[in-house]
């Protein structure tokens, strides 16, 4: 309209779909609004003080009226309510394929961490046409992550993981932003979403994988040296945080440790010593590293202690992605890979540089595939909430 710009640009599967709703709504106020509005000003002329209209039998009531103007409004009302559910339940339902993608949120930047390893600060690149599937957690206070174009906005929380999901339409740079007030320079904590059709997608991988690996490398103290050609995975980075901090000593692949084994817990519905069973989601492995005694395994005893003080929400993420590669050897490791390529070297390469005490965990996960997807969706509800 005259060049100005109203709505944000749209550029995902769903922007369509709110701004269609949203345009009913407006034009469902817009019908009752003006007709009241417009007979408010008739009246006060007409039947202002003074004026000569017929003010002999004002109307007692009309039931047919009435009822007309209490079952439309009804009906509107609700037709509006179910509609705006049905879009509510698809925005908030992570799907069960996508590219994961690991979003981190502090005073006062984002930061973006893919499962492949390349990392970056307040830019994210995503390919157009691809569900990425968004795990935020904050490591300070609470932001909120918000793509007008894609119209998503997730709150992103300090001690809990949030979900989120969208697909790109349009290739393009659209604006993000943080939507929670945090702190004096949060009006700075804005970024980009860079959209590239695949083949760009793929070359800016490329590009990006050899930073990757040695921001990994460095960030990592690890006993496997990775080769600066390849790429560092946040799997095989979880599964040397895992080796480092020694869990490995009670977390062993054939149960037999001190603690329950980690192998295709991920998605799994655990049992716990109260009796109530869990789903094993992102924010259980997390709670259970964190506050470990809070979800006892049943058959286990109280020993884990706190990881609270030696662990980052970084290093968490890997042990995540480790512990859910655990898990999902159907599915995840050919999804995590795809962004480097699609190529199956890379779940290949991925088993030779993981240790070898994972290497053998990840030869027998292949049951827990489908329940890992459950394990998404499970997220999803704790973090819509
Ligand atoms: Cu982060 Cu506002």
């Amino acid at each position: 309209m005259l060049g100005l710009p109203i709505m944000p640009d749209s550029a995902s599967t769903m922007s369509g779909r709110v701004d269609t709703l949203f345009g009913v709504l407006v034009l469902l106020a817009l019908l009752f609004a003006v007709p009241v509005a417009g007979l408010i000003v008739y009246f006060a002329v007409k039947y202002r003080r003074g004026s000569n209209a017929d003010r002999s039998n004002p109307p007692e009531g009309n039931t047919m009226l009435e009822t007309t103007w209490i079952v439309i409004p009804f009906l509107l009302s609700m037709g509006v309510f179910g509609w705006g559910a049905r879009l509510y339940f698809d925005i908030y339902t992570v799907p069960k394929d996508g590219m994961d993608i690991y979003v981190l949120g502090r005073q006062w930047m984002w930061e973006f961490k893919y499962p492949t390893g390349q990392r970056e600060l307040n830019v994210l690149h995503v390919p157009v046409g691809r569900n990425v599937r968004l795990t935020l957690i904050s490591e300070d206070v609470i932001h909120s992550f918000y793509v007008p174009a894609f119209r998503i906005k997730r709150d992103v929380l300090p001690g809990r993981y949030t979900t989120a999901w969208f697909q790109a339409t349009k290739a393009g740079t659209y604006h993000l932003f943080c939507a929670e007030y945090c702190g004096t320079e949060h009006s700075g904590m804005i970024g980009s979403v860079v959209v590239l059709d695949p083949k760009d997608y793929q070359t800016w991988l490329d590009q990006n994988r050899m930073n990757a690996a040695s921001v990994i490398a460095e960030n990592t103290s690890s006993s496997v040296q990775a080769p600066i050609t390849t790429t560092v995975t946040m799997a095989q980075a979880g599964a040397q945080i895992f080796q480092h901090l020694g869990c490995y000593v009670c977390h062993r692949p054939d149960g037999k440790g001190a603690g329950p084994s980690l192998v295709g817990v991920y998605g799994s519905q655990v049992k716990l010593a109260n009796g109530q069973s869990v789903l094993a989601d992102t924010n259980y492995i997390r709670d259970s590293i964190i506050t470990p005694n809070a979800q006892i395994v049943a058959g286990y005893p109280p020993i884990m202690p706190t990881y609270a003080e030696q662990i980052s929400e970084d290093e968490l993420l890997k042990l995540v992605e480790h512990i859910k590669s655990l898990g999902s050897g159907t599915e995840a490791p050919p999804e995590s890979n795809n962004p480097t390529g699609g190529m199956p070297e890379g779940g290949g390469s991925s088993g030779n540089q993981g240790s070898g005490a994972d290497s053998g965990a990840q030869g027998s996960t292949n049951s827990g595939g489908n329940s890992s997807q459950g394990g998404n969706s499970g997220t999803q509800g704790s973090g819509g909430q």
